[in-house]
């Protein structure tokens, strides 16, 4: 994300921050309980909305400029943390080590989504919940997603890696997880680009 995203990104969330990604934030992850791990937290927006009582909490952000903010921010809350660099296909984490695993806006830019779902489910104990929250490509046939595809090209150079055409929700399935719930809406006061959103929580099967 590099040194100046890391410096507006929390300004250029905001509206959609105030319009939308608080509540749903708040709502996905006040129930967590246990050992927790964050995958690319990136500034901590997460932090305020996660339970005080966890066991293990660990957020990963690869980003050096990202990480920096996030350090504070956890210093700044109190929070009792572990921040990792590790990269979501890569964790240094043993299997079935963690309860609930914490995706949000994360999967539309790491370099392989099948590679990191599968670490995800690898780093669960059986029965752990796959909390996520991220943008994904329009439904296949709409002009929203054929604009979607023209523009990517360019768009991943510009923020960071990030694709606007992931079919996230399948690759969720197709990992091995069982979904229990998902919500398919417009992220409000994004660009038009970003706004087709999934959330909700899968859990690896026991
Ligand atoms: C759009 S920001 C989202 C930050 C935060 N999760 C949030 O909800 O506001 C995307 C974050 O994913 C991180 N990221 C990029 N590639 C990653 C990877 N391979 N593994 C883990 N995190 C990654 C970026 O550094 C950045 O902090």
């Amino acid at each position: 994300m590099g040194y100046f995203m890391a410096a507006i990104y929390d300004g250029f969330m905001d509206a959609t921050e105030q319009a939308c990604l608080r509540d749903w934030r708040a709502q996905l992850l006040a129930g967590l309980e246990g050992d927790v791990l964050e995958l690319g937290a990136g500034t901590g927006v997460n932090l305020e909305h996660l339970p005080r009582q966890l066991g293990r909490l660990v957020l990963t952000e690869p980003d050096r400029h990202m990480r920096a903010k996030l350090t504070a921010r956890v210093q700044r809350l109190g929070r009792e943390a572990e921040v990792s660099g590790a990269s979501a296909v890569a964790l240094p984490f043993e299997d079935a080590s963690f309860d609930a695993v914490v995706s949000t806006l994360v999967l539309c830019s790491v370099p392989s989504l099948e590679q990191s779902l599968a670490e995800v489910f690898r780093v669960l104990r059986p029965g752990g919940r796959f909390v996520f929250l991220e943008h994904v490509g329009a439904p296949r046939g709409t002009s929203r997603r054929r604009i979607q595809g023209l523009v990517d090209p360019f768009w991943r150079h510009a923020a960071g890696g990030c694709r606007l055409i992931r079919d996230t929700e399948r690759a969720i399935l197709d990992a091995g997880f069982e979904l229990d719930a998902v919500e398919r809406e417009s992220m409000r006061k994004a660009l038009a680009i970003v706004r087709p959103s999934i959330r909700g929580v899968a859990h690896r099967p026991s």
